[in-house]
């Protein structure tokens, strides 16, 4: 669906060649925003997302970086300041599993998943905020904004394409929330993420930075794809799932949309949970 709502915006999705990341990216760009579509180790598949906006009249790049790494986040920033003179949105999606019983769990397995889920959210947002900042309000020559008009973050706000300074939103899961057995590295990045997130809001909010985070359950993209193409698998999933359905990226896209808009203007350091149902212990539907 095309909108205008993020207009004259550049958004960075990390992890946009696949899975949530891409739907994520193709959502913001068909919303009008600009979008630095990152990836790890896709690169034909960060290819193909970028000819796909291409093709449907938006504009992106694909820039290689592992968010783990400072160095490589600090280029990747760069890349997209270079190719789309600034930075509005950061999605900080890239998200990675490797499961193991805790006795057998490896600490490169552990090492892997914080550096990735954990490590590259605070690397990434650290950077926004860091832009964002040195961005202030101004557009840059022939945008129309007044001399001075950095100064009070409200001031001419209704010129600007956006009203807050800038906006982060961070993909965590139902399992910042949801223990889970032989995945307690992944589980231990996510209820990482979600007090990052908060202290994060708290701390930016006054500059006009508006921090949220998004935490999907079931979606089906390749993290998943064993329990959701295996017969007993999926049941298995489906039946902790109320609203009876396995999730699609678009359904993530959706919010992510709206928390990188000003509908969403007053919405700080919130989580939305976008799961059909999955953190309602739907094991006690029957009274327990
Ligand atoms: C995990 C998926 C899992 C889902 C629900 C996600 O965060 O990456 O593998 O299916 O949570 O448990």
């Amino acid at each position: 669906m095309k909108t205008h709502m993020l207009a004259q915006q550049v958004a960075l999705v990390t992890g946009a060649s696949s899975g949530i990341g891409k739907a994520i990216a193709v959502a913001m760009a068909d919303a009008g925003a600009s979008v630095v579509v990152n990836f790890h180790s896709q690169p034909d598949a960060a290819r193909e997302v970028v000819e796909h906006i291409a093709r449907h009249g938006g504009r992106a790049i694909a820039v290689k970086a592992d968010v783990g790494s400072e160095s490589d986040v600090e280029r990747l920033f760069e890349e997209a300041v270079t190719a789309f003179g600034r930075v509005d949105i950061l999605v900080a999606n890239s998200g990675i599993q490797r499961d193991a019983p805790i006795g057998e769990m490896t600490l490169e397995q552990w090492n892997q998943v914080i550096a990735t889920n954990l490590t590259g959210q605070f690397l990434c947002a650290r950077e926004a905020v860091r832009l964002f900042r040195r961005q202030g309000r101004s557009r840059g020559p022939g945008d129309g904004r007044r001399e001075g008009q950095r100064e009070g973050q409200r001031e001419g706000a209704d010129e600007a394409p956006s009203r807050a300074l800038g906006k982060i939103i961070h993909i965590s899961s139902v399992h910042q929330l949801i223990p889970w057995a032989g995945h307690a590295n992944y589980a231990a990045s996510k209820g990482g993420i979600d007090l990052f997130m908060r202290s994060l809001a708290q701390e930016v909010a006054e500059e006009g930075i508006r921090v949220n985070a998004i935490a999907p359950g079931a979606i089906a993209t390749a993290i998943n794809r064993e329990s959701v193409e295996d017969e007993a698998a999926r049941k298995k999933m489906l039946s902790l799932i109320p609203y009876g359905r396995i999730g699609a990226p678009e359904d993530v896209a959706a919010a992510a949309l709206w928390l990188a808009s000003d509908a969403s203007d007053y919405v700080v350091g919130t989580t939305l949970f976008i799961d059909g149902g999955m953190s309602l212990y739907p094991e006690f539907r029957d009274g327990g």
